[in-house]
């Protein structure tokens, strides 16, 4: 191979990569616009949830539960607002979750669960915590989106 072929063919390779990057760029930003699919750690957070959970949180985690959290003060928080997440990091979502909302500096109004749950169920349960803001959050920009349009 001569000088400039080798200098050619480095172009189309590196022409080559540019683009293969490009193209992981576009579909990760796709995949940012659908909600992940509701996967086994999900699913079994959901029917934790729903039994032991939602009492106070709602099932959809708005906070609205149906028997217990009209005399709450204060109030469970909505895991559904935009907010929630990003102003909690994994650790303090699990922390909440296995020791109580006293654990982070707020009322007991949250039951410590680490002795009713094991650690994977903490887990899944958390898991569902974050899809549930995930789920809202996609269909409120939906909801913005479509508004755009009209
Ligand atoms: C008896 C009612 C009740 C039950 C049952 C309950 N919670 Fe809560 N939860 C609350 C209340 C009230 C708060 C708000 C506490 C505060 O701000 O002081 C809260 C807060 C939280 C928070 C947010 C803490 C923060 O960062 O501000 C998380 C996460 C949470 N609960 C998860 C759960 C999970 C998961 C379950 C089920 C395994 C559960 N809760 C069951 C009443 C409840």
């Amino acid at each position: 191979m001569n000088r400039r072929m080798r200098i050619l063919s480095f172009i189309i390779i590196l022409l080559l990569s540019l683009n293969f990057a490009g193209c992981q760029e576009r579909s990760e930003s796709h995949e940012n616009n659908h909600v992940r699919k509701e996967n086994f750690s999900v699913r079994e957070g959901k029917r934790l949830f729903i039994h032991y959970c939602s009492p106070c949180h709602g099932e959809s985690g708005d906070g609205f539960g149906q028997y217990l959290a009209y005399g709450l003060e204060p109030k469970p928080p909505d895991f559904t607002s935009p907010d929630f997440l990003i102003k909690r990091s994994d650790t303090l979502l699990l922390l909440t979750i296995s020791e109580g909302s006293i654990s982070i500096g707020k009322s007991n109004l949250c039951p410590p669960w680490g002795k009713t749950f094991r650690k994977e169920e903490i887990n899944f349960v958390a898991d569902h915590v974050k899809y549930l803001n995930e789920k809202a959050n996609v269909n409120s920009n939906n909801i913005e989106l479509a508004g755009e349009k009209n």
